[in-house]
């Protein structure tokens, strides 16, 4: 079955991932592309709608991206959001202007004129504002749905030719009802019907796996992460024993991770799961190194040896699973930055694994699609929520050498972290939380002892995608907690910190 699509054209806003997943999460299916699709291929893409995107361009600027104005006469209901509605109303011949001021934040909004786009939603709330450039007068035909004080043309739309532009951004939290104006473009104006759900993604994907993998044998790195585990549940449900996991336990897990893993794949779905012993050689590798980048990229190369060892055993197969997401597949279309640290990922496989081609089950899907089918896959908690895990693990949360003895304090540390933080209910809000041992050791005083023992780091985050982030404002008496618990339970740790600096200028990782 073909379900319905929306394009989400991409003019480089930092929300235009956020717009994506809001219509995603409406039960819609969307794919954010780059903003010089061609007329041909949007006709060829046959979206029921299609959406503009913010940038933070003025329509005027040299460079500015445009559309071609046939885009706007295809017939096809178009939403544009911020420099989207600035970019439709210049199109078709209305007039943009550059203010003397910004408007940036909450502002308080009207409408002004009934349509589709305002059902159910009160005469009257806020909005979310960041624009310098404002709509003056619209083209031929439009009208003026909405406004503020200071922003007159707040929304505008023609019914008829069924294309609308708002000032300000529904897909964030702070506007009231944008998920509901949403809600009412996609299903009032393009007719959607709601066919995106990730039962019917379940059973799409299993039938179009079972077709392409048919009785030929598949490989797959499992990691334990939520990617890779729902990639190999999905193709699992497909093709059954044909497909074989190979799980590194690199010595550097969370506390009970391997285990876990284990239990639930091998012994809870039958998987024919391989667990890789290789702890030793890992601890060995990293004996006296220090260096964040050397550990990385020695954890790295070895990790790539040992899946190609295990992968020889294995031999021939036809295909390679791998835990692809949405967000990497819209980053590998864009430059690259500097790398601030050498990411260790599964990248590496293909080169020394024999196989023909690679199966990539979740490239559609946002991270909490892939979460929301693990669920549907019947998944444990515990799997479907963990958080992200950097590759080398533990080992660039232990500052200075990884040895055996900071392993396991970390791991009891991390352990409790995880645990408190899951009984004060927090463990949904905060994106990322894990302790660090720090490379140092402080005096303390416990049970009428001298002691001269490590700092455990505490370190929490919030964040929407990772690039930026900022330190979880996580309740005294919670943190009080924890860093009684650890100071009592843990060996070797007198003391305990909490890391307040956001991303940047720091990292989210310490190393
Ligand atoms: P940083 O520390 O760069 O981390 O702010 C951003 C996010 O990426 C995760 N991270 C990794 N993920 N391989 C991964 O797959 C890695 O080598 C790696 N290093 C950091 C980190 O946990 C955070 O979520």
């Amino acid at each position: 079955m073909q379900h319905q699509k929306v394009l989400v054209l991409d003019f480089g806003g930092q929300y235009n991932q956020l717009i994506a997943r809001r219509v995603r999460d409406l039960n819609v299916y969307c794919d954010l592309k780059p903003c010089d699709m061609t007329v041909e291929a949007i006709k060829e893409y046959a979206p029921i709608g299609i959406i503009f995107t913010g940038g933070p361009n003025s329509v005027y600027d040299e460079n500015a991206p445009h559309i071609e104005s046939a885009v706007l006469g295809l017939g096809i209901p178009v939403l544009g959001i911020c420099y989207g509605a600035q970019l439709i109303a210049h199109t078709l011949g209305g007039r943009v202007e550059h203010a003397s001021v910004s408007e940036y934040g909450k502002r308080e909004f009207s409408f002004v004129k009934l349509s589709p786009l305002s059902a159910d939603i009160p005469e009257k709330s806020v909005c979310w504002m960041s624009h310098t450039d404002y709509v003056s007068a619209l083209p031929q035909g439009f009208e003026t749905l909405a406004s503020t004080p200071t922003c007159p043309v707040t929304a505008y739309g023609d019914p008829q030719k069924r294309i609308y532009g708002v000032q300000f951004h529904p897909e964030v939290v702070h506007t009231e009802y944008g998920n509901k104006l949403l809600e009412n473009f996609l299903y009032r104006i393009c007719g959607a019907k709601g066919d995106w759900t990730m039962k019917n993604f379940v059973r799409e994907q299993v039938a179009r796996l079972k077709e392409k993998i048919g009785d030929r044998r598949v490989l797959c790195a499992m990691s334990g992460g939520v990617d890779s585990a729902v990639a190999a549940t999905l193709v699992h449900r497909a093709v059954g024993k044909n497909l074989t996991c190979v799980f590194v336990d690199h010595g550097l897990h969370r506390k009970n991770e391997p285990e876990e893993v284990m239990s639930v794949f091998r012994d809870g779905l039958g998987m024919d799961l391989i667990k890789a012993d290789a702890a030793d050689r890992f601890l060995t590798k990293l004996r006296g190194v220090c260096d964040p980048e050397k550990k990385r990229k020695i954890i790295g190369a070895e990790f790539i040896k040992v899946f190609e060892e295990e992968a020889k055993k294995i031999g021939a197969v036809d295909f390679l699973v791998q835990g692809t997401i949405y967000p990497d597949v819209i980053e590998s279309g864009k430059g690259k930055s500097a790398v601030i640290k050498s990411h260790h990922n599964v990248g590496g496989l293909p080169s020394v694994v024999d196989f023909k081609e690679i199966v990539e089950p979740l490239r559609d899907l946002f991270k909490d699609e892939v979460r929301r089918v693990g669920t549907e896959l019947g998944l444990p908690e515990g799997i479907v929520w963990r958080q992200p895990c950097p590759g080398p693990a533990l080992a660039i949360r232990i500052m200075g050498e990884v040895t055996c003895e900071k392993l396991e304090t970390l791991r009891e540390a991390d352990y409790i972290f995880r645990d408190e933080i899951a009984k004060a209910g927090l463990a949904r809000d905060i994106w990322q939380y894990f302790a660090v041992v720090t490379d140092s050791k402080t005096v303390g005083v416990q049970g009428d002892f001298r002691t001269y023992e490590n700092v455990i780091a505490l370190r929490a985050i919030t964040s929407v995608d990772a690039m930026t982030a900022d330190w979880a404002r996580i309740p005294f008496d919670v943190l009080e907690k924890i860093s009684n618990r650890i100071t009592n339970e843990v060996k070797h740790a007198n003391r305990v910190v909490y890391d307040i600096t956001s991303k940047p200028p720091a990292t989210i990782e310490w190393e």
